[in-house]
């Protein structure tokens, strides 16, 4: 997988080769699973949004007891050597901040800040157009507002989503709906209102992003949506980083509406682009 363009990764305070990245096995997201992280989309060299996704580590580091090692300032400034260094004109960044070194590996030692650049997939035109389907299941985050690395769950249900010949799965909470493992949800109901889960989510960036671009041109709402909502719905999509927005045309094995991508989901989808474009030409 290494190309002859040396890639660099960040840990430790210093720009190391990828493959050189390592963290011992006291490090309690190895011992215990604790730690928190953030991704974000490069797109001709130049990071997407990145306000957000900073402000959110920041966040989800708070919430999970972490002290981040460098202050805002120093953490752009890092990401900017380092996608110097990469010049990976489109990929992923992921920054991840695990609990330490653990003498006991239990308590948790000073934080090992790793930030890695790689190559991204994002849908292709293919995949919107066929849009995709999921299955339900019954499951709330431990701390939703907070980006942990605790994707067990998630990561337990791709068999079952597999064998029932689906793409993803969306969490509910006593028919009350919440988010993908990965991403946001929305739907459209049938007199034209966008709506999405209000708690028990990740505030998505994407979400943040398609709200703003809705709020211009249909009524919002940001409230408890459930199982039945979706049974009524008129057209459904997740949002996130790397999928964007992304139709979602069957749950439990039933189509929503007609079974296509609808055509507020692909405006959705153009405007998302345009804004994305916007950010690296401004
Ligand atoms: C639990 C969860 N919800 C939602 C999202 C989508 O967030 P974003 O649009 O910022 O990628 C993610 C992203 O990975 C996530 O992990």
């Amino acid at each position: 997988m290494l190309s002859d363009h040396k890639n660099y990764a960040y840990l430790h305070g210093e720009f190391v080769p990828l493959e050189n990245a390592y963290l011992h096995v006291s490090d309690l997201s190895i011992q215990r699973g604790y730690g928190i992280f953030d991704f974000f989309k490069v797109q001709e060299e130049a990071p997407l949004f990145l306000e957000h996704y900073i402000s959110r580590f920041f966040q989800s580091a708070q919430l999970m007891g972490l002290p981040v090692p460098l202050s805002e300032e120093q953490l752009k400034a890092t990401l900017a050597e380092l996608l110097q260094k990469n010049k990976l004109p489109n990929s992923g960044v992921k920054m991840i901040l695990t609990g330490g070194y653990s003498a006991n590996g239990y308590d948790p030692a000073a934080p090992n800040l790793l930030i890695t650049q790689q190559a991204l997939t994002l849908p292709t035109q293919e995949q919107v157009a066929r849009g995709i389907k999921i299955i339900t299941h019954e499951y709330v985050r431990e701390l939703p507002l907070a980006k942990t690395i605790n994707y067990s769950m998630g990561i337990r249900l791709l068999q079952e989503v597999k064998a029932r010949q689906a793409d993803d799965v969306l969490y509910h909470h006593g028919g009350v709906v919440t988010e993908f493992p990965r991403s946001n949800f929305f739907l459209l109901t049938q007199d034209n209102v966008l709506v999405t889960p209000a708690q028990e989510v990740l505030l998505g960036v994407t979400r943040r992003n398609v709200l703003e671009l809705a709020r211009q041109q249909y009524q919002v709402q940001e409230r408890t949506v459930t199982l039945e909502d979706i049974a009524q719905a008129r057209e459904a999509f997740m949002t996130s980083t790397t999928k964007r927005v992304l139709p979602i045309v069957e749950v439990d094995g039933k189509p929503v509406n007609d079974g296509k991508p609808g055509p507020v989901t692909l405006q959705l989808l153009e405007q998302l682009l345009e804004l994305e474009q916007k950010q690296f030409i401004d």
